[in-house]
């Protein structure tokens, strides 16, 4: 058999096995059967020895042109092969964005500081600062400087945790404003918002570990009725526009005049509901004017400078807002309560 025929037989075989093929993996065995280094052409390649001289050329360009042809084959049916295999992958990866899906398990910011966020808010708005300060606290910031000297009877009236002799957990944020008037020069504006400690009972209104937010004005010339218009605007810009504010008269060691202040109620607006038993008015803070003595203390003159200082639960005006009747939903994080403030 000459080369020609060998080429014929080759170039139908590979026809076939072409026409049948329908991987691409399986036509690189294909192509390497006929084309490759110990295929069947280059077999062919290796006989031309054989042959005479005269012979050689011209077998020798017929497979050649073999080679061309059967290549050209081949990769003819390569791009067919990876046409059909892109599309079968296309289709098999496709997605279906109009699918409904369950939605992603979505957070949810809790209420207490939902309504911080609000307040800190109104009074930033009204040019204070945020200031914070440690929890675990000196006895000189958390009571001396505030005129709560050692054996001050009012210091029991806020159950301490003690650490030791001259260290506390806090029991409220005003060290914040001492150490801020010891470290600032006034005009000072700021709210510290924080956890503050007592030793008190757990239930439905009282938990050893709950939040203030505490407010302190100092400059020259700040009177109580910039306080009862700061507390005003906060009032309004909290529960709305018909909330006023009723000072009522009490007692804190660093303030003088102190008053603790009542807004009307939200639900009833004034006209008296279970909420604010009948009164048509809701407890919210505690406030006053900075007492010279604190300011004494604190390193600024008092016959120069004078102040307001505030503070808000946290806790209660969080529970007002939103109508909580029992303060340990606030802290056992069960999502079914959680998941209402979405
Ligand atoms: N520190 C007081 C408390 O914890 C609240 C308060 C702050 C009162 C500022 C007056 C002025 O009860």
């Amino acid at each position: 058999m000459g080369i020609r025929e060998d080429l014929e037989a080759i170039g139908a075989q590979l026809k076939e096995e072409l026409a049948s093929l329908e991987m691409t993996k399986a036509l690189e065995e294909v192509k390497v059967k006929v084309l490759g280094k110990k295929g069947t052409l280059s077999g062919l390649l290796r006989s031309l020895g054989q042959l005479s001289a005269e012979e050689r050329p011209a077998a020798g360009q017929l497979i050649n042109k073999a080679k061309e042809d059967f290549t050209a084959w081949i990769e003819e049916k390569q791009a067919i092969l990876e046409a059909k295999e892109k599309e079968e992958r296309l289709r098999k990866e496709a997605l279906d964005v109009t699918e409904p899906r369950d939605l992603p398990c979505e957070g949810a910011e809790h209420p207490i500081n939902a309504v911080l966020n609000q307040v800190l808010d109104c009074f930033t708005s009204m040019g204070f600062e945020v200031a914070e300060g440690p929890q675990i606290e000196l006895d000189h910031y958390n009571f001396e400087l505030l005129n709560l000297p050692k054996n001050h009877p009012a210091r029991d009236a806020q159950d301490t945790f003690y650490v030791d002799d001259n260290i506390v957990l806090r029991t409220h944020t005003s060290p914040v404003q001492a150490r801020t008037m010891l470290s600032k020069k006034p005009p000072i504006r700021i709210v510290c918002p924080g956890r503050v400690f007592r030793a008190d009972e757990v239930d439905a209104t009282h938990s050893p570990v709950f939040h203030q937010i505490e407010g302190l004005v100092i400059d020259k010339d700040v009177t109580m009725g910039d306080l009862r218009g700061t507390l005003d605007a906060f009032a309004k810009r909290l529960y709305g526009d018909d909330i006023e504010t009723r000072f009522r008269p009490s007692f804190f060691p660093f303030t003088e005049p102190s008053a603790e202040v009542d807004l009307t109620c939200f639900n009833c607006h004034g006209k008296g509901c279970k909420v604010c038993k009948g009164t048509g008015w809701i407890e919210v803070l505690g406030c006053g004017m900075v007492n010279p003595k604190v300011l004494e203390m604190c390193g600024l003159d008092p016959s120069v400078y004078s102040g307001f200082a505030f503070g808000i639960g946290l806790e209660r005006i969080t529970m007002l807002r939103y109508g909580i009747k029992d303060m340990r939903l606030l802290y056992e994080g069960d999502l079914r309560f959680l998941r209402q403030f979405r």
